[in-house]
């Protein structure tokens, strides 16, 4: 049986992305797969009226279980209007390395996807992603293209070395395919390990960012790999018997700039993860008898919370947006 995402009470994110650009922030990505991480996303952009979208990669659909998923999506939605609340929830699939899975969570109620084909020779890449719109947009499904390599792993895709994004071939790849945004390649990557410590600034490729937003004027930009790797949790991880060392992410001043700018999509995983870890570490340290799971999943869903206002308020900028967009969207 398919179901629309329309059924769900879940919106595309054409409008989202619409009034990003216009007001210059971005939209929060979260990564998810279970009900602490979902509820904390929700909480988090609730409290402060942020639009936000839930995103999936193919492994985090398997470990929810896609029929579970359907209705943690729509859980999600029930949660905010129970709250009282008005805010827009796009369910994104992330990463969707073939068409087939692309179509299957079109069907099963996501209400964007994301076709990255951007590991293959660039006229596969369009000729895949092409495929993916014209399955997508007669049912009003947004698709996000990827031109450009991140290094570290991207689900079933996984490369050693970035390979930047060409701008030459942006408009080209944009008006041939019709996807709705772009993920580009400026020298992010995916995980906790991003950039070499000790380095004062991360040398993102902002003019390569420049370049495209020129040949693609108005056009939404998505910045993937965009975690912070905030250092107290790093710290904290470490401090209760973790092992990351010399995990470094992007700084916030960078991410900031970059929200203002034609980026309207920001894609967060591995803070969360390393929020979680963190304080779950802290509790089973210091209290080794525990083994209730709501007591460290608690506390781990309270900082995510934290994390995610953190995040909408003064990174993205997305706090505040959420009631604007849904009165957009009608
Ligand atoms: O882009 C990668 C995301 O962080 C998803 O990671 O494939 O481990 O779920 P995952
Ligand atoms: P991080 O690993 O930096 O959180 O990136 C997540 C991401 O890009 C998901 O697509
Ligand atoms: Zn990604």
């Amino acid at each position: 049986m398919t179901v629309s995402y329309k059924e769900l009470g879940l919106v595309n994110t054409r409008e989202m992305f619409a009034l990003a650009i216009k007001g210059g922030f971005a939209i929060p990505a979260y990564n998810f797969n279970n009900m602490e991480q979902l509820q904390a996303i929700i909480r988090g952009c609730v409290e402060t009226d942020s639009p936000v979208i839930i995103q999936v990669s193919s492994g985090a659909r398997k470990y929810a279980d896609s029929t579970m998923l359907r209705y943690m999506a729509l859980g999600a939605v029930e949660m905010v209007k129970a709250a009282g609340a008005s805010i827009p929830i796009a369910l994104h699939l992330d990463h969707g390395d073939t068409f087939e899975l692309c179509k299957d969570c079109i069907d099963n109620g996501f209400s964007s996807v994301m076709i990255d084909g951007s590991h293959h020779p660039y006229e596969e890449n369009v000729k895949l992603t092409r495929q993916v719109v014209e399955y997508a947009h007669p049912r009003n499904v947004t698709v996000e293209g990827e031109l450009g390599v991140l290094a570290g792993i991207e689900d079933e895709v996984s490369s050693e070395v970035s390979h930047y994004t060409r701008p030459e071939e942006v408009q080209d790849f944009v008006g041939r395919t019709g996807v709705d945004s772009l993920a580009i390649s400026i020298g992010t990557s995916h995980g906790a390990y991003k950039f070499k410590p000790g380095q004062p600034v991360p040398p993102l490729r902002f003019d390569i960012l420049e370049e495209c937003e020129k040949r693609l004027p108005g056009f939404p930009i998505v910045l993937h790999g965009a975690s912070s790797v905030v250092p107290e949790y790093v710290e904290m991880i470490n401090k209760y018997g973790g092992k990351l060392e010399g995990a470094v992410g992007v700084p916030e001043e960078q991410l900031r700039r970059a929200a203002k700018s034609a980026v309207c999509k920001i894609n967060i995983d591995s803070d969360g993860r390393l929020a979680m870890t963190a304080v779950i570490r802290k509790v089973l340290g210091e209290s080794p008898k525990e083994f209730d799971p709501r007591k460290y999943l608690g506390p781990a869903r309270d900082e995510l919370i934290k994390l995610i206002k953190h995040k909408n308020e003064h990174v993205l900028g997305s706090a505040g947006h959420g009631k604007e967009i849904v009165a957009a969207i009608g």
